[in-house]
């Protein structure tokens, strides 16, 4: 709470939030029941680009690391390709231009909340660190073995992957080396490029061994479940296939229904999912089809462009055989992702959050609760559009390129620094570069290289990794994933189908008092002005905030109050009613003696929360992000901090913070 908190003005005049993102998931996890789905409330409802918004890179990089004189920031080097050079004797080129480990980057942001998996999945080997034993045992299954030696690539090929999988997870690796040159350790890992995860967590004692005998290989590959501890690992598709523009349709103006299309022959839940087809008898509002890839690829796959699917309001993600690279591109879609149960995560979804990017759907009665999820979301438009947002904005914002790359190098970097021996290099090694794989291949393979090559070394550092989950936070973090996939189970139990009438909001879920007493105004019905009730003689700060009440000559855009315990008192209390009084748009929380009860009674009141920088904290109030759950106001300029948020507000009323 006590970090400053920076705002910039966007490019597009859009006052955006730069915060540190390390609080800004972790955080809402403290939470009591009622916070949660106030947070819930909250993300469902503001616009994302103010959640995920902005580039936080250039806010820490003003306000921490650099302090003094602002850095020239050092020049961007292209590292030449040079094919006809390459070609005359295979041999790849040492590029000696590039200084090695160039101290002279920027800082950077911290990373995305879901790079704290990284710590969890190299858990297995924390107390034993990597020895060559364990990476000869993974060796079984995998289709390469990668060496890094003093920055440089080698390979050893053991078996060839479907398709293009391997190729470009290589690129890829080759990319983050070009990016960020001598900057890993030197390292081997094995890598399979199956779908199905294969190193059973039961057959080596959990993630927590302390004997290094029963310690797992550790083996990289795209996805894992919770029954495997396999290393998870971006796919080749960042690479392989490039993110067409998304052709946006609005919102509303999309077909109604749920949609899917795949390849049902894969697994026996999506022969399943064919159930939930609109048929003459039944209309689960499900929209169902099925892939024909051999007549699509005469046609040239004009029809399965995921990029051109993006027309319906809901589309459904269910896995196939394991899990599936089309998740990405249907949560990119801005349509609500109606997410069959999964049973596998890659390296970003389990950063995914039930209700904030999606709608959980039960595997074993999918038509009902399709159908619930549509009407729901047809009765809900704008907090429907907002989970179709929030989901697209992780995918363009935290899944970004910069951060795979930076998931890759911190993934690598950990797992590297826990070696225990340096690598040697076998007969069957080959180096592995940029130009032994482009300069001889041509076509489409060519054409995705070449537009996804890293021109030369980053100028930013990676991002600066978050902190492992503490077990707490890890479990309520899980928790509060299961609670809300339970309480959708629950509205789908008491509602009756046929009728659209299910008038359920996620605050319903708001327990005890607050659920009674709170009349809920909308918001747009609100006064719009700043309130504030209680009593002004405790602290200094709230005689001070007496000054930006509303005269005659002056209007802040506040309305003061002093509360008169006396007067109420006989009168019942009803006036101080916490909960009865959530009739303005924003109310201001500002602290007393110390820091008050009444904090979570404004947060949970719907309004926007204008906290003046507080000095104290509860046990929850950490977990609390400006801009996501509240809105700063400068304790020594109060009143002119008010009044630009009201105006703000008022002129920014979609985008509102609704804790
Ligand atoms: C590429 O390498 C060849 C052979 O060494 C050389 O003649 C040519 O000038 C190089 N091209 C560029 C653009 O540097
Ligand atoms: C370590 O695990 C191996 C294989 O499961 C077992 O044989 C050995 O007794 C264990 N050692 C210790 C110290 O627990
Ligand atoms: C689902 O229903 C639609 C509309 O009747 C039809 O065009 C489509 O082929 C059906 N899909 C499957 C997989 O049967
Ligand atoms: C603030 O202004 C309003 C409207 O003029 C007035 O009713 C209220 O008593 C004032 N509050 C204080 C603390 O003076």
């Amino acid at each position: 709470m006590r970090d400053t908190n920076i705002l910039v003005v966007g490019q597009d005049g859009i006052l955006r939030p730069l915060m540190k993102t390390a609080t800004r998931s972790t955080t809402v996890l403290v939470f009591s029941m009622l916070f949660i789905f106030g947070a819930l409330v909250y993300t469902l409802l503001l616009p994302s680009h103010l959640i995920f918004g902005g580039t936080p890179s250039k806010s820490i990089l003003a306000t921490t690391e650099n302090n003094n004189v602002p850095k020239m920031p050092p020049k961007q080097i292209e590292i030449p390709l040079n094919c006809t050079a390459y070609n005359l004797n295979k041999i790849c080129p040492n590029h000696e231009e590039i200084p090695a480990d160039n101290q002279d980057r920027l800082p950077s942001s911290t990373c995305p909340d879901y790079f704290r998996w990284i710590h969890e999945d190299l858990r297995p080997w924390a107390h034993t660190g990597i020895t060559k034993e364990m990476v000869d045992k993974a060796r079984k299954t995998a289709n390469f073995k990668l060496v890094i030696l003093k920055g440089k690539a080698y390979l050893e090929t053991y078996a060839k992957a479907f398709q293009t999988r391997d190729v470009f997870t290589k690129w890829g690796i080759l990319q983050l080396l070009r990016r960020y040159p001598g900057m890993l350790p030197d390292m081997e890992f094995m890598f399979d490029c199956v779908d199905w995860p294969v190193i059973l967590a039961e057959r080596y004692g959990g993630s927590n061994s302390n004997n290094a005998s029963n310690v797992p290989p550790p083996l990289f590959r795209y996805c894992a479940n919770d029954a495997t501890l396999d290393i998870v690992f971006p796919d080749w598709s960042f690479w392989g296939e490039m993110k067409e523009g998304n052709k946006r349709t609005t919102w509303l103006k999309r077909e109604p229904y749920a949609y899917w299309k795949g390849n049902p022959d894969v697994a026996d839940t999506r022969k399943d999912l064919m159930k939930c087809n609109v048929t003459h008898q039944q209309d689960w509002n499900a929209r169902i089809y099925k892939q024909d890839w051999i007549k699509e690829s005469k046609e040239g796959y004009k029809q399965s462009d995921l990029a051109s699917q993006c027309i319906h309001r809901y589309k459904v993600y269910i896995e196939g055989s394991a899990w599936s690279v089309s998740q990405k591109y249907i949560l990119a879609c801005d349509s609500v992702t109606l997410l069959v149960n999964p049973h596998y995560y890659d390296f970003f979804t389990r950063g995914l959050v039930p209700m904030q990017h999606y709608w959980p759907i039960k595997e074993d009665d999918k038509c009902r609760s399709i159908k619930f999820a549509v009407e729901w979301g047809n009765t809900h438009q704008n907090e429907a559009n907002s989970i179709g947002k929030a989901a697209s904005d992780f995918i363009y914002d935290e899944l970004k390129m910069d951060y795979v790359y930076d998931y890759m190098f911190h993934l690598l970097n950990s797992y590297g620094k826990l070696f225990r021996y340096t690598p040697t290099l076998s007969s069957e090694a080959v180096e592995l570069c940029v130009e032994s794989m482009v300069c001889n291949v041509k076509g489409r393979e060519r054409q995705f290289m070449m537009e996804s090559m890293v021109k030369g070394p980053a100028i930013t550092n990676p991002c600066t990794m978050p902190p492992p989950f503490d077990p707490p936070s890890l479990h309520e973090n899980l928790r509060r994933k299961e609670s809300l996939i339970q309480q959708v189970d629950s509205w789908e139990k008491t509602s009756s189908f046929g009728r659209a009438e299910i008038n359920i909001k996620p605050w319903e879920i708001l327990s005890g008092e607050m659920k009674e007493g709170n009349k809920r105004t909308t918001w747009l019905k609100r006064e719009p002005y700043a309130y504030w009730k209680g009593n002004p003689d405790v602290a200094d700060t709230r005689k001070d905030l007496m000054k930006c009440n509303v005269t005659h000559q002056q209007d802040w855009n506040a309305r003061i109050y002093k509360q008169d315990w006396i007067k109420e008192s006989k009168e019942g209390y009803k006036q101080s009613d916490l909960a009865s009084q959530c009739i303005h748009r924003y109310k201001v929380y500002i602290e007393g003696s110390a820091w008050s009860v009444s904090q979570k009674y404004i947060l949970a009141c719907d309004s926007v929360t204008l906290l003046v920088n507080p000095h104290y904290y509860d046990f929850f109030t950490r977990g609390l992000v400006p801009m996501q759950h509240y809105w700063p106001i400068k304790e020594d300029d109060k009143c002119r901090s008010i009044k630009f948020a009201v105006e703000w507000g008022n002129t920014h009323q979609n985008e509102h913070i609704f804790l």
